[in-house]
């Protein structure tokens, strides 16, 4: 199953979607990485020879324009299932409408607690005993998409933000990339959309 990966940063579940999906038999291949600024993930896409781009905010007259130039540029890789891994930037019509149940998205927190960009940071100040990584369906909303997958990550005592989000994208990472073989596996057997109605509980 072809899948492209849309970064914003260190790139983590990218290096671990591509160390997967090197295996001899990964059901699923990741045709190219999109990123909206020069991240420093690119590298892991680069090291693999996976084509990248770059659709920074900065080329584009206003925000309608990089809508649909992000949109252009993860078509013009013809994936069947775009992942979102660390990609700070909200999706706009022109890609939701470009891939209908096809965007996944990884959220380092227990949704629907602590959506949005600063989810560790608002988990730790909280006071939560318990957070942890969720995988879920790409909607128009800001993390508001069906849950496919989670896990729970215990938070210490003496953790800071980067202590609990390095646990918690140990944990992210694997779960991502089980919910990709288990997507690709599924699609491979039917040409249906990726995101079946009610994919198996994880
Ligand atoms: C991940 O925890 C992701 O859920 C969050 O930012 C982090 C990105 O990490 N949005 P990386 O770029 O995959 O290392």
């Amino acid at each position: 199953l072809p899948v492209v990966v849309l970064i914003s940063g260190t790139g983590s579940n990218l290096a671990a979607l591509l160390r997967a999906a090197a295996v001899p038999g990964a059901p699923f291949e990741v045709v190219g990485v999109v990123a909206d600024v020069p991240a420093p993930g690119l590298e892991h896409a680069r090291g693999a020879g996976v084509p990248t781009a770059v659709v920074a905010m900065a080329d584009f007259p206003d925000r309608a324009a990089w809508d649909r130039a992000l949109a252009d540029a993860v078509a013009a890789l013809a994936p069947r299932l775009v992942v979102l891994a660390g990609f700070m930037r909200l999706i706009g019509a022109p890609l939701l409408r470009a891939f209908p149940a096809a965007i996944i998205n990884t959220h380092p927190a227990l949704l629907p607690s602590f959506p949005g960009s600063h989810a560790v940071r608002d988990a730790l100040a909280h006071g939560v005993k318990v957070t942890g990584a969720s995988v879920i369906e790409v909607d128009e909303g800001v993390d508001t998409g069906r849950i496919l997958a989670q896990r729970a990550v215990d938070v210490l005592d003496d953790d800071t933000e980067e202590t609990l989000h390095e646990r918690i994208k140990a944990v992210e990472r694997e779960m991502l990339v089980g919910v990709v073989t288990r997507l690709a596996d599924a699609a491979a057997a039917s040409d249906a959309a990726v995101l079946p109605a009610d994919p198996a509980p994880s």
